[in-house]
């Protein structure tokens, strides 16, 4: 991909090359299906090997491993619950036993368990706080804090935009418009966004933090038509996104986005806006 951007100097347009990725790797949680297996895809097109993790959907994962091998990639499967204490731990020697260098990691895998607030015991919405937390903000924190050194090691002083790159997942609804029902999920992206805003200035310069914030790019198995038609009224774009809109914006971020950190981007046809 050419980019024509104008230098400050000599105000002359030049043609600038996007980077590279050929032989950089890329480890997308949650990589088995929908949106992650659309990142680990899109990433392995455009020139790297991928790790993925998944937690039930083994027979998908084994897909997605060889539609990137199909690529002429490298891939890497790893079975692990995020939610579990050290299961960071376990992908990272899981992952190492494989590669040696990490370039992207995109916080995808996510829990979307609704929370009906007035119909919860106090155990049972102490449960669900902690099953969302744990799965949607101290997962990525982990694997964050994990894999730091590894992203942080492709910095060169003599190539300021050779920064690791980190993509977390929130939601567009953590950015104005609530989800009813769905409180526990709400406060988990909410911490998952100061996550990516707070490293953002503790991982610079040597790694960005960005986020995509979804509307719909994948519709909930649950929806009726119904809702599906609902929704849609109030998306300016007119129609849902798709797992590939979503694979085309990690893929800015990871490739093209060297001076962006702490951003969200809003990934939902303008639908906050309505
Ligand atoms: N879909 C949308 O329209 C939408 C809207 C707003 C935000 N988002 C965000 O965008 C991202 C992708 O959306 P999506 O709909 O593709 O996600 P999803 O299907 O709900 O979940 C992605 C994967 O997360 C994995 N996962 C869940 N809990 C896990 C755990 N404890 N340990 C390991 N893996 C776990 C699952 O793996 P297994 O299948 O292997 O169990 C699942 O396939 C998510 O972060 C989501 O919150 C999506």
């Amino acid at each position: 991909m050419r980019r024509v951007v104008q230098t400050a100097d000599s105000g002359a347009p030049e043609v600038a090359e996007a980077r590279p990725l050929e032989g950089k790797v890329a480890l997308v949680t949650g990589g088995a299906k929908r949106v992650g297996r659309a990142i680990a895809l899109k990433l392995a097109q455009a020139g790297m090997d991928v790790a993925i993790t998944y937690r039930s959907s083994a027979a998908d994962a084994a897909e997605a491993v060889r539609a990137v091998e199909a690529l002429g990639r490298r891939a890497l499967a790893i079975r692990v619950d995020h939610a579990k204490p050290g299961s960071d731990a376990l992908v990272k020697r899981r992952f190492l036993a494989e590669f040696s260098r990490l370039d992207a990691l995109v916080n995808n895998a996510s829990g979307f368990a609704p929370t009906p607030f007035a119909k919860l015991t106090p155990a049972q919405l102490r449960r669900a706080f902690d099953e969302n937390m744990a799965v949607n903000a101290l997962g990525p924190l982990m694997l964050i804090h994990q894999f730091a050194p590894l992203l942080a090691a492709n910095h060169r002083k003599d190539d300021p935009k050779s920064t690791g790159r980190i993509v977390n997942f929130v939601d567009i609804h953590v950015l104005g418009q609530p989800l009813r029902g769905y409180v526990a999920y709400n406060a988990s992206k909410a911490a998952l966004l100061q996550i990516t805003m707070t490293l953002a200035m503790e991982l610079a310069p040597k790694i960005t933090v960005n986020a995509l914030a979804p509307g719909v790019v994948a519709w909930a198995a649950d929806y009726t038509p119904a809702q599906r038609e609902a929704y849609l009224k109030r998306v300016p774009l007119g129609r849902a996104g798709t797992p590939q809109d979503a694979a085309a914006a990690a893929l800015f971020l990871v490739r093209d986005a060297d001076y962006c950190t702490g951003q969200v981007i809003q990934l939902d046809g303008g639908r906050l806006w309505t």
